[in-house]
């Protein structure tokens, strides 16, 4: 297995099986410290510096408070707008991320062009982290809901995914990347513009991940082990910022949303429902009392994996 000291986590392809159980491990290691609600001072000596170019409410203060538990220091910025990458300049990735390397020890990026962490991570001689690249991929996500799967049902392999909703978005690209190191069944359901691309179910295919398609959430949510969420009616993610309409409330057409009534009559009754929010109409609040609801401990892992993640990239854990 690769060391994780001093590398860049930017895509889910070509992680390894090896390389997942052992960020699940290191992450069961700490998960004490934020249960306990401690600070402690393994990462005192370091500084994460957070570039984010997109809105962002869970990945970046899911890093931040990572760095806070584990004693470390968090400076960076929250809206490029104020930096002179967003203003009159339009400064550069490569020349931004010169800056960037001196200031700190890892960088976590948001941006709304796929591809940008890659590009920082061509420049910069510290650890990149992507928290999201337009409809690219968001690997530290993914790691949460699978080390979410694995804590809720003691296994990854054997279990069924249903994912629903927005099909272009970055968390499922990085789940199907994940699951073709894992003994599971995905199934999409998608609006036909909102699809896997052929490309990428051939590329994921190549790897053992033949993904299954249906047009209704009823007719195969009684297969799932894992309903993976996803809006219908999202942003833009290839832009920096993107305000809603009115028009945009409460539309999602019932083949894409997971209602109480419908868990009830056909959900087995062990399936979890993981949701790496936020949300629309297509998940209903009262969802998040019954049984099935695990986003928010699936928030909670977030801190939990970003402290694996930041100790192993920054070599404070082997
Ligand atoms: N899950 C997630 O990426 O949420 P944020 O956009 O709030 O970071």
């Amino acid at each position: 297995m690769r060391s994780f000291a001093g590398r860049d986590i930017l895509s889910l392809k070509g992680f390894e099986r090896a390389e997942f159980e052992h960020v699940f491990q290191v992450a069961d290691e700490l998960e004490p410290i934020a249960r306990e609600r401690r600070n402690v001072d393994l990462l005192s000596e370091k500084t994460l510096v957070t570039a984010f170019y997109q809105p962002s409410t869970r990945t970046r203060l899911a890093h931040e408070a990572a760095m806070h538990r584990l004693g470390g220091h968090v400076t960076g910025f929250a809206d490029a707008k104020m930096t002179r990458a967003g203003d009159f300049y339009q400064e550069s990735i490569k020349d931004t991320v010169h800056m960037l390397e001196y200031y700190g020890d890892a960088i976590v990026m948001r941006h709304f062009q796929q591809g940008a962490p890659q590009e920082a991570a061509k420049w910069a001689s510290i650890p990149v982290i992507n928290a999201g690249d337009g409809w690219g991929e968001h690997p530290t996500q993914v790691l949460t809901d699978l080390y979410t799967v694995l804590t809720e049902k003691g296994t990854i392999d054997g279990l069924t995914f249903v994912a629903i909703g927005d099909m272009r978005m970055r968390t499922m690209h990085s789940l199907a990347y994940a699951l073709t190191q894992f003994d599971a069944r995905m199934i999409s359901i998608a609006p036909e513009s909102m699809s896997l691309t052929d490309e990428f179910k051939e590329e994921v295919a190549e790897q053992n991940l033949f993904i299954e398609t249906a047009d209704h959430i009823a007719d195969v949510i009684d297969q799932a082990d894992v309903i993976y969420m996803e809006p219908v009616v999202q942003a833009d993610y290839t832009k920096g910022r993107d305000e809603r309409s009115a028009d945009k409330v409460g539309v999602t057409p019932d083949n894409y949303k997971v209602t109480r009534e419908l868990l009830a009559q056909k959900a087995k009754s062990d399936a979890i429902i993981l949701h790496s929010l936020p949300r629309m109409d297509e998940l209903p609040p009262d969802v998040d009392a019954t049984k099935y609801s695990r986003y928010w401990q699936e928030a909670y892992n977030g801190v939990v994996m970003r402290m694996a993640l930041l100790s192993l990239v920054l070599g404070a854990m082997e």
